[in-house]
C-alpha cells in the first residue's frame, strides 16, 4: 500500500483534519456526501407515504370538467392535458417511483414520463391551464420563464432556481416538490434562429435548451437552499430528483402553424375553369393541424431534437375570438366582470355591462393581440375614474357601461337611488372634459 492521500470516492475531496473520511472496503466517503446520501434515501420513503396520503386521482373527464370552470374553450388541449396528467400521476401512484415501494403493476413494463408541450398564441390560457391542473391534482406548481434563463445557460445554475421555487411552494418538503408540476413559459424564444442554424454559432438559446434537458429528463439535481430553510444537516443545498416532476412547456411558436398548414393544403396548381376554388375560410381544424405537426417542424423552428424528444405530448391552443373573450370576461368562477361587480357591490353599487360593451372590450383586446391577457388592462382603464369617484358618493345605485364608454366616446351612466339617471353628475364630480 502506498501512502496516497485519501479521497472521497463520491466527490473526490481530499481527506484532512477538517474533512474526515469513513473508510469502506473499496473506498472512502466524506461527511458532506453522507449527508446528501441520507437526504436522498430519506426522500425515497416519503414518496411512498405521499402516494398513500393523496386522495383519489380525478379521472380525465373529471379533470376536464374542473378545467371547464376556469378556462374557456381549448377543448382539444384540455383533453390532451387531462389524459397526460392523469397518466403521469396514475403511473406515480402505482409504481411509487423508481426507488419507492413497488406497486402491483407489472414491473417489467416501464412507463416513460410524458412531458407536455403547449403551442398557442399569447393570452390563450397556457399558464392558466397548467396552474389549474396542478390545483386539481393538488401538487406544488412553479412557473419559469425560459427567456430569463438565457444568460444562465452559460453559468449553469439558474435552471436549478426553477426547483428552488418549486421547493418553496412545497414548503421545503423535497418529496412533495418531486411530484410537482413545472411550467416553462416561452420556450419558443430559446429556439436558435433558423438563419443561424448553419455557420454562425448561436449558443445562447441552444445552451438553455441543453441546460433544461438535464432537468427535464430526470436526474438528481443539487438545489441551493440559500438559508431559505434550516435543515438539520446544516447543508446549504438539497438533492431533488426530477424524474417524477411533470414538466409542461409552452410557447407561441409564431409561424409554426403556417408551416404545418402549408403541408396540409398543398398549393393548388390546377389552372383554368375546372380548377377547384379553394375556400380561404376552409382552414384545417386544430386537430388536423396537431396530427400534422411533426417533430421536424419544431426542429426547423430551432428546438434541438433531444429537447423535442423530451416533450412527446403536444397540445395546441387556439386564438380566442370575440365570443370566447366575452365568455372569459363573464363566465369563469373568477371572471373579470364578476370581480369588478363584487368590488362595486362592496359599495352597494350594481355594475352592469351592456352586451355591446362586452363586444367592444373583446374587439379591443383582439386588436392588442395579447389574447385574454389584455382584458384586465382595458377594464381598469374603463372603470378607473368611476372607481375613483364612487366611494365619495352615497346615493349611487347602478353604473352602466355601454360600448361608447369603451370607445372613449361617452361616460359611464350612473343611476341614483331616487331613480334619476345621470351621466353628467359624475362627469362634473371627476372634473369633466
Ligand atoms: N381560455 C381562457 N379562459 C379563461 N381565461 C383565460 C383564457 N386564456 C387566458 N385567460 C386569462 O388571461 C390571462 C393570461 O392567460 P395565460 O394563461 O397567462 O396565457 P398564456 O400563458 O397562454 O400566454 C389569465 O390570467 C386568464 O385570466
Ligand atoms: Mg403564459
Amino acid at each position: 500500500m502506498t501512502k496516497e492521500p485519501k479521497h472521497c470516492s463520491f466527490c473526490g475531496i481530499e481527506a484532512s483534519a477538517s474533512v474526515p473520511m469513513i473508510a469502506g472496503t473499496e473506498g472512502y466517503i466524506c461527511e458532506a456526501c453522507v449527508m446528501l446520501a441520507s437526504q436522498v434515501v430519506s426522500s425515497w420513503g416519503k414518496k411512498k407515504e405521499l402516494a398513500d396520503m393523496q386522495g383519489p386521482l380525478p379521472k380525465p373527464a373529471e379533470m376536464k370538467a374542473m378545467l371547464d370552470q376556469y378556462v374557456i374553450g381549448q377543448d382539444l388541449a384540455k383533453e390532451i392535458l387531462s389524459v397526460a396528467v392523469y397518466n403521469h400521476y396514475k403511473r406515480l401512484k402505482h409504481v411509487g417511483s423508481k426507488t419507492g415501494g413497488l406497486g402491483e403493476a407489472d414491473q417489467s413494463v416501464e412507463i416513460g414520463k410524458s412531458n407536455i408541450l403547449m403551442i398557442g398564441p399569447s393570452g390563450t390560457g397556457k399558464t392558466l391551464l397548467a396552474s389549474t391542473l396542478a390545483k386539481i391534482v393538488g401538487v406544488p406548481f412553479a412557473v419559469a420563464d425560459a427567456t430569463t434563463l438565457t444568460q444562465a445557460g452559460y453559468v449553469g445554475d439558474d435552471v436549478e432556481n426553477i426547483l428552488v421555487r418549486l421547493l418553496d411552494v412545497a414548503d421545503g418538503q423535497i418529496s412533495r416538490a418531486e411530484w410537482g408540476i413545472v411550467y416553462i413559459d416561452e420556450v419558443d424564444k430559446i429556439a436558435r434562429s433558423p438563419e443561424q442554424a448553419f455557420g454562425t454559432r448561436d449558443v445562447s438559446g441552444e445552451g438553455v435548451q441543453q441546460a433544461l434537458l438535464r432537468l427535464v429528463e430526470g436526474s438528481q439535481v443539487k438545489v441551493p437552499t440559500k438559508g431559505r430553510r434550516k435543515d438539520h444537516s446544516g447543508s446549504d443545498s438539497v438533492m431533488v430528483d426530477t424524474s417524477n416532476i411533470l414538466f409542461i412547456a409552452g410557447g407561441a411558436f409564431p409561424g409554426l402553424e403556417k408551416h404545418v398548414e402549408k403541408r396540409l393544403q398543398p398549393p393548388k396548381t390546377a389552372i383554368g375553369f375546372h380548377a377547384e376554388v379553394s375556400n380561404p375560410d376552409d382552414k384545417p381544424s386544430l386537430e388536423q393541424m396537431l396530427n400534422a405537426t411533426q417533430p421536424d417542424d419544431l426542429k426547423r423552428f430551432g428546438l434541438i431534437p433531444e429537447f423535442i424528444g423530451r416533450f412527446p405530448v403536444l397540445a395546441p391552443l387556439e386564438p380566442l375570438d370575440v365570443d370566447a373573450l366575452i365568455q372569459v370576461l363573464t363566465e369563469p368562477k373568477n371572471a373579470l366582470v364578476k370581480q369588478y361587480q363584487q368590488l362595486f357591490a362592496f359599495d352597494e353599487v350594481d355594475l352592469e355591462f351592456t352586451q355591446d360593451a362586452l363586444v367592444e372590450i373583446a374587439e379591443k383586446a383582439i386588436a392588442r393581440n395579447t389574447g385574454a391577457r389584455g382584458l384586465r388592462g382595458i377594464m381598469e382603464q374603463v372603470l378607473r375614474k368611476t372607481m375613483f369617484d364612487l366611494p365619495s358618493r352615497t346615493n349611487v345605485q347602478r353604473c352602466i357601461v355601454n360600448a361608447e364608454v369603451i370607445r372613449g366616446e361617452g361616460e359611464i351612466q350612473v343611476v341614483e337611488r331616487d331613480g334619476v339617471a345621470d351621466g353628467g353628475d359624475l362627469k362634473r364630480l371627476s372634473g369633466g372634459e
